[in-house]
């Protein structure tokens, strides 16, 4: 009997439900050509036009009925005339909170033929894998905004670092240096946050005596920004707090590709409950329903679907045909200097996995 992957669709806002088209298109060709499995893909028309229209980002119950599924494919959220700090609470990190997808995973990896901004480098110098915190520290949303818009305002915005989420998702990045057989860099800021990254700092050194055989610094974020750009080979493994990992990684995405490649993966590794897989690049209200959004994020993220679910074999395969696709440069979005739909983009795609 053939197995099935019960996949809850958010387009979402903007480009997203655009771009996951052609990532479900790929999903399901991918699947087909297997054959020992299928997806059942459901979607669920949450976003800003739902919030317009209900005052909400997303029904009540809605993680109860997301909560039924085996992950989420999120295409984007936020659009101009909903607050971006209601939009992403009410929906995105209000997902990734709720399923304490505490591990979000963002690979940095120059492929063949994709646009770097950087001089003298080879694709093997960009090859890391940014282990983000995904639930607390500097988004745990806690504060105090007191005397508003009088001489006296005061805005009180507290980080939040737990000895269990911080040793959590330190240990998860030793074991993928473990497992990879790369170095770790943990990115941190003691010098300056003296409560928050000395104890991250602690937990770190904590956790890597447990991995004798990992080799492992760390390095302060402002540092690590500038060797992203200069020396980004000496980066495998990366591990940082929440609001840091969402820096480099924009940073990380502009190295690789720029960000109509750069995808993440918002994991519960426990598995209690669905993990989410996401393109990064946002809903880009400029061009969306135009037809030319990049699809290659979204299809990057459709491998870490089948990583996710055990199918390596085949998540490299997605990413071996988005490098073939960037080399032959025939097929492509005016963003990567082509002149291609995102469907057409989609449908070439497809024509090179056969
Ligand atoms: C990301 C995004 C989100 C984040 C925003 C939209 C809240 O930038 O996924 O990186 O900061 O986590
Ligand atoms: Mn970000």
């Amino acid at each position: 009997m053939k197995k099935i992957i019960r996949i809850a669709v958010i387009g979402g806002d903007g480009i997203g439900p655009e771009v996951l088209a052609e990532g479900i298109k790929v999903l399901k060709k991918v699947s087909e050509i297997d054959g020992s499995f299928e997806f059942e893909f459901t979607d669920f028309p949450w976003g800003c036009q739902y919030y317009l229209e209900t005052g909400k980002m997303m029904p009540d119950d809605g993680i109860e009925q997301l909560s039924r599924f085996d992950a989420i494919y999120l295409g984007a959220v936020g659009w101009p005339g909903v607050p971006d700090n209601i939009s992403l609470r009410g929906l995105l990190l209000k997902i990734r909170r709720s399923f304490d997808q505490y591990v979000n995973i963002r690979p940095v990896r120059l492929l063949s033929g994709a646009p770097c901004p950087l001089k003298d480098v080879r694709c093997e110098d960009i090859d890391m894998i940014v282990i983000r915190e995904n639930s607390e520290g500097e988004y745990s949303g806690e504060g105090a905004w007191l005397y508003r818009g009088k001489p006296n305002e005061v805005v009180i915005q507290h980080d939040v670092f737990s000895r269990a989420g911080t040793e959590r998702i330190v240990r998860y990045a030793f074991e993928l240096a473990q497992k990879t057989g790369k170095t770790l860099t943990s990115v941190s800021k003691g010098n300056a946050l003296n409560y928050s990254m000395v104890f991250w700092d602690s937990i770190v050194k904590e956790v890597a005596q447990d991995y004798p055989e990992v080799s492992w610094n760390s390095v302060l974020a402002d540092a690590a920004c500038m060797f992203f750009v200069k020396k980004p080979q000496r980066f495998g493994v990366v591990v940082a707090s929440n609001l840091f990992g969402d820096l480099i990684t924009d940073l990380g995405a502009a190295i690789a590709g720029g960000m109509g490649l750069a995808a993440g993966a918002n994991i519960n590794p426990e598995r209690k409950y669905p993990s989410m897989f996401e393109p990064i690049h946002g809903s880009a209200p400029d061009i969306a329903g135009k037809g030319i959004a990049n699809p290659l994020a979204a299809i990057w993220s459709a491998s870490q679907i089948l990583d996710f679910f055990g199918y390596d074999n085949l998540g490299k395969k997605v990413i071996d045909s988005i490098e073939k696709l960037l080399v032959e440069a025939k097929v492509l979005t005016p963003d990567m200097g082509g002149s291609a739909s995102t469907s057409e983009v989609g449908d070439a795609f497809i024509r090179l996995l056969k």
